[in-house]
């Protein structure tokens, strides 16, 4: 983990509020389900902004973001030949060593993008992967997903695209040795509860505001079976069978 300045390589708008902004990876590590503390002003705002990990290439790194609020809308001013600082990359991600056989990933909103890189790094370890990607309405990083997956299921709330209704109606976990999680916490509570029917393991990505992102200020700390778990250091994932 470092604290690094990088320069921004490119910057593209896919949809209203959704961009992807691709920074000189500089040697950083980076591994699936891991994100980056990321900042690009001075002292307008004092907290770096935790964004995962969407791709990450020899070179680049790639982060999927939605514009929110104050920080997130001037990371989607930046062009390329900007500075941006980063800080990772940071926090445990998906036990991809420890797979095998065949796993669902099962994302939805802005939890879909940091399941792209979790089904490349677990190609790359041999196990077969499906993706279940759920949307309000307008769809994105579905291509991104195309060379990784055996195959995608996707579902819109609004039956634009897709089977209409939530992701989870389609996922059977008895089809998979293992089911990663990533979105809205009430999809992944139906996503852990299905999982635990079957007796299918289940890890879950966790959100929770963060400040220092590095396990020292504990104010992303949050209950599980085994005590407080701090969400950037410990997490963001965890095995759902702790949390839910
Ligand atoms: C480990 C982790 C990984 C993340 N990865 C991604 C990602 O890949 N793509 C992405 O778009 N977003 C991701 N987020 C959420 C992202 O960090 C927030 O949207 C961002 O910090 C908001 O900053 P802001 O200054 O634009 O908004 P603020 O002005 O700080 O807040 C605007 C709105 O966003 C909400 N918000 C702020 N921080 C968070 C947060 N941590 N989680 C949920 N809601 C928040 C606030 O409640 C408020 O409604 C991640 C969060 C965590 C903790
Ligand atoms: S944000 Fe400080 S301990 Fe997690």
């Amino acid at each position: 983990m470092e604290y690094f300045d990088s320069i921004v390589l490119a910057q593209f708008q896919l949809t209203e509020d959704i961009f992807v902004l691709t920074v000189e990876r500089k040697g950083a590590p980076a591994a699936a389900g891991q994100f980056f503390m990321l900042k690009c002003w001075d002292r307008e705002l004092t907290l770096m902004r935790p964004i995962s990990i969407f791709e990450a290439e020899e070179d680049t790194l790639s982060f999927m973001y939605r514009v929110v609020g104050e920080g997130t809308r001037k990371l989607a001013e930046l062009k390329a030949g900007d500075t941006i600082s980063l800080l990772g990359a940071l926090g445990t991600g998906y036990p991809i060593g420890e797979m095998h056989g065949k796993v669902a990933l099962v994302g939805g909103g802005l939890g879909i993008p940091p399941l792209c890189q979790t089904a490349k790094e677990l190609t790359q370890h041999g196990v077969q992967v499906d993706a279940y990607i759920g949307f309000r309405d307008q769809l994105f990083a579905v291509e991104d997903f195309e060379p990784h997956c055996q195959s995608i299921f996707i579902s819109t709330e609004t039956g634009s695209e897709g089977y209409k209704g939530f992701i989870t109606d389609l996922l059977k976990p008895e089809q998979y040795d293992a089911v990663f999680t990533c979105g809205p916490e009430v999809m992944m509570r139906k996503v852990a509860a299905l999982c635990a029917e079957k007796q299918t393991a289940c890890w879950c990505s966790m959100e929770h505001r963060m400040a220092c992102g590095i396990g020292a200020c504990l104010g992303c700390s949050i209950r599980t079976t085994e005590g407080m778990k701090r969400v950037c250091k410990d997490g963001p994932v965890f095995p759902s069978k702790i949390i839910f």
